[in-house]
């Protein structure tokens, strides 16, 4: 009923305005006493220390979300941190022992290559954790340890809150082990953890832009395909803007990292093409920002519509941007966390007016639990 949907027209509509919320509470309870504290601390700061190396696998937009973890999580702890997909991790080699920590990513707790994955990793000894959306699913169960998204029931098949409630879990993961193996003071750690207390903020600040961004996806509604560019953090949220576009409006789209677009992408650029372009902050990250407004520049000479995320205030990018979809200014690592939600209600936006149901997207399931 519209009601269950708090008045939207699909409840993915709803679980995109929740994202503060599901921030908020999967934040609440980690940082306690000066330190970050994981769930129900079934791994020991000593477990924690002994970690050599991080496996993340995951499936789909938890896939996503792994691969976001492993700048920061490699950045804070300067621990080596190798993502992968469960379904090829699974059928691997993988080089794993007890000092390997694997974080197990799954909003639903049942997808059967996770699940697998887990199990793999702990037939080598591996230490795994899960992070989990739902309680008490198989996933949890079969891990050593498991940090709870806490994002509420996710009804939509395209994930967006749990999505987001993963990215921010990760960090969690990524400062629990800084804090351990001693490689950020407990002052830095706090500072970080309240960088991310205040992202709820910010992510409902972007969600006022969401108007402007709705009819830009009406705009593009007829596109044939779209293209979409980030570097660092911003690659992996070009990945999902485009596996949200496949999966709500059956429309071609890639996520490429922007550095390789002339090693083949650029030749895709014809004459109106729409692409996504996700910038770095011009001050977090000046050499990376400045190549990115090259590259707009290059595709915008080619024809390209360029359609740009860029951090508020950011003027250098404006001259190349037929569209600017502006974000509040927030720490380079968390960025995926605000650049994410424009592209969700884009994707959204053009499933809904090509007039296919945004909540049960075709040949889709909410949980892949067979292969
Ligand atoms: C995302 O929009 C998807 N529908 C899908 O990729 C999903 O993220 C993937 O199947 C993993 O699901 P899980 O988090 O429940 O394991």
């Amino acid at each position: 009923s519209a009601a269950e949907k708090g008045g939207h027209e699909y409840f993915m509509l709803k679980e995109i305005e929740e994202q503060p919320t599901a921030l908020a509470d999967t934040l609440r309870g980690h940082f306690v006493g000066g330190r970050i504290v994981l769930d129900e601390q079934r791994l020991s700061d000593q477990e924690l220390r002994d970690v050599d190396k991080v496996f993340v696998v995951a499936c789909g937009s938890a896939y996503h979300s792994g691969l976001v973890a492993k700048y920061a999580i490699e950045h804070w702890t300067r621990l080596p941190v190798e993502v992968e997909l469960a379904s090829e991790f699974r059928y691997r080699d993988p080089v794993l022992d007890r000092s390997t920590l694997v974080v197990a990513i799954s909003q639903s707790g049942e997808t059967a290559d996770t699940l697998e994955a887990v199990r793999h990793a702990r037939e080598q000894k591996a230490r795994v954790l899960a992070v989990c959306n739902t309680n008490g699913a198989q996933i949890p169960r079969e891990s050593d340890a498991v940090l709870y998204t806490h994002a509420g029931p996710e009804i939509g098949v395209a994930s967006t809150k749990a999505f987001l409630a993963q990215v921010a879990a990760n960090y969690l993961v990524g400062l629990a082990l800084a804090q351990a193996r001693g490689t950020k003071y407990p002052d830095e750690v706090a500072r970080e953890f309240h960088e991310l207390e205040a992202m709820p903020e910010a992510v409902r600040t972007v969600l006022g832009t969401s108007e402007r961004v709705r009819e830009l996806g009406r705009e593009l509604a007829d596109a044939k395909a779209v293209l979409f560019l980030g570097r660092h953090v911003g690659y992996p949220v070009a990945l999902e803007g485009a596996l949200k576009l496949k999966e709500l409006a059956y429309m071609h789209a890639e996520g490429f990292a922007a550095g390789e677009l002339k090693h083949g992408p650029i030749a895709l650029i014809e004459e109106g093409l729409p692409v996504v372009v996700v910038m770095p902050s011009p001050k977090g990250r000046a050499v990376l920002h400045s190549k990115l407004v090259s590259n707009i520049s290059e595709i915008q000479a080619r024809g390209a519509r360029t359609i740009v995320i860029a951090e508020e205030g950011d003027e250098t990018v404006r001259p190349f941007a037929d569209e600017l979809i502006e974000v509040p200014a927030v720490p380079t690592l968390l960025q995926p966390l605000v650049s994410t939600v424009p592209l969700q209600v884009l994707a959204a936006e053009i499933a809904r007016s090509r007039g296919y149901d945004v909540d049960k997207p075709r040949n889709l399931a909410k949980s892949v639990t067979v292969e």
